[in-house]
């Protein structure tokens, strides 16, 4: 069966990246990493893509260029590659309006929240400070409101007695490494679609996101 083309977005470390490559790599998911993008050139993320033997294209945007700009440098870059499904995999930078429309339903983010809570930057860190007992992280399709899509589905993490940052980072990253694969893989099976904006799983609305249950985390 034809695999599903993904082109990934990253700026950090690509630890996401890394499990999407090995669930590809593994069969476990139907799909293929074609290209790997980045706004950061010294992205760890852009390394691994690298040394996967999976091209890795380096869009900074330039001194003083605006959003569109780079928006559209990066749609042209795209371009070649025929992605299926675009993947933001620990991209830090707000897309252009006109970018995120062109990719309608074919553009999925990871966010390290329990997404309505927390959009934004800094999550591990407010959930602390407000004292909350759970994070998680949720993985959406992506429309121009930021962090705001439909969300498809999500893991929770206990917060723990004297985590810090870090920790409580750590154990939530965990958890992405299960989720976005898995969601890739739906969609590379044709289980889920956003027709319209509204995702569709097993051709039944989606309206509100799962709860992946843990058990092969
Ligand atoms: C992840 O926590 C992701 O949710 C957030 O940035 C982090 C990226 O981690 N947006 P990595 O680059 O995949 O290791």
């Amino acid at each position: 069966m034809r695999r599903l083309r993904l082109a990934v977005l990253a700026s950090g470390s690509g630890s996401n990246l890394a499990a999407i490559i090995e669930a590809c790599r593994s069969g476990r998911i139907g799909a293929e990493v074609v290209a790997v993008l980045s706004d950061k050139p010294d992205a760890r993320a852009l390394r691994r893509a690298a040394e996967a033997g999976i091209p890795a294209l380096s869009i900074p945007p330039a001194v003083g260029e605006s959003r569109e700009s780079h928006g559209a440098r990066l749609t042209a870059a795209l371009a070649p590659w025929a992605a299926d499904l675009v993947v933001l995999a620990g991209y830090m930078r707000i897309l252009s309006t006109d970018f995120v429309r062109g990719l309608e339903g074919r553009l999925v983010n990871i966010h390290p929240s329990l997404l309505p809570k927390h959009k934004g930057l800094h999550t591990h860190r407010r959930v602390l400070e407000a004292g909350e007992p759970e994070h998680g992280c949720t993985v959406h399709y992506v429309t121009p409101e930021l962090d705001g899509g439909p969300a498809v589905l999500q893991a929770k993490v206990p917060v723990l007695p004297g985590d810090d940052e870090a920790t409580l980072a750590a154990r939530v990253l965990a958890r992405e490494h299960v989720i976005f694969p898995r969601v890739i893989g739906w969609i590379a099976s044709g289980r889920l679609s956003c027709p319209g904006g509204s995702p569709q799983l097993d051709g039944r609305p989606l309206t509100s996101p799962l709860l992946d249950d843990g058990r092969d985390a």
